[in-house]
């Protein structure tokens, strides 16, 4: 039987690499994991549960794979209720951060997120998408940006203003608010980088064999047709090899 063939694209937070992983996607026809989600949407059950994130593992990674989750019509649901902008707060962040550091939560998601590899294909977004989810995927991605760029991005859309006009209000010093957001968002995201990167289960990192791409000078377009590119060379070269 051919093997579902896979795109991993891992990075750290605001990188940018959801937009692009859902454009090539789109592009291909293939399915879309977006991991972050169901962290986020482990953490969401685990808030709304009442438990203690930073209490015992078990009672955690028990609701984490037994959440009624599904992803319909764009949107993402917890049992009934479509919880999509809830999951996408700084607090459900930081909070998918905290738990993913648990094995025995990692160990619970692991079966859910492979069962979305599907024909004709699938393109993962993560953290750990090539290093232990789908080890065997036919091109591997690390998308990465620089933490001030990425700062830039995440409050540009926090403050729903374009980027170019929160990038030049900030540096030169022009709203202290936009400032001030700035400011805490990068915090946050240096923050969450140390966590994703220094935790001993599935560190953040790129992966031998990976493919790295900076798109801190990259438009979206650009970063999403490289990966195309890249995937085109894997698909002929494995074409040509059988
Ligand atoms: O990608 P996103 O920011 O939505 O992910 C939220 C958090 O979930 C990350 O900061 C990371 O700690 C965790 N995560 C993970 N492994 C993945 C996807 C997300 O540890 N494959």
């Amino acid at each position: 039987m051919k093997a579902v063939p896979i795109i991993a694209i891992d990075g750290p937070s605001a990188s940018g690499k959801g937009t692009v992983a859902e454009r090539v996607a789109a592009k291909l026809g293939f399915h879309y994991l977006d991991s972050g989600a169901i962290y986020r949407a482990a953490a969401l059950a685990a808030l709304q549960a009442g438990l203690d994130l930073a209490g015992a593992a078990e009672p955690i990674a028990a609701l984490a794979g037994a959440m009624p989750l599904r992803f319909a019509g764009g949107a993402v649901w917890l049992g009934d209720a479509d919880v999509s902008r809830q999951i996408r707060s700084e607090e459900c962040g930081t909070s998918a951060s905290r738990i993913a550091a648990l094995p025995a939560v990692r160990d619970a998601l692991l079966e859910r997120q492979r069962a979305f590899a599907a024909a004709p294909g699938l393109v993962a977004d993560g953290r750990d998408m090539a290093s232990v989810v789908f080890q065997s995927a036919a091109l591997k991605v690390f998308l990465t940006a620089g933490v001030n760029e990425r700062a830039w991005r995440r409050t540009a859309q926090l403050a729903t203003i374009p980027l170019n006009d929160a990038k030049g209000l900030i540096e030169k010093e022009k709203d202290a608010k936009l400032a001030i957001l700035f400011d805490s968002v990068l915090t946050d995201l240096q923050e969450r980088d140390r966590r994703d990167a220094g935790r001993s289960a599935a560190p953040l990192k790129q992966v031998e064999g990976a493919k790295l791409l900076d798109t801190t000078q990259l438009s979206i377009d650009e970063a999403v047709a490289r990966v195309l590119g890249w995937y085109r060379e894997v698909s002929e070269a494995q074409a040509g090899a059988v």
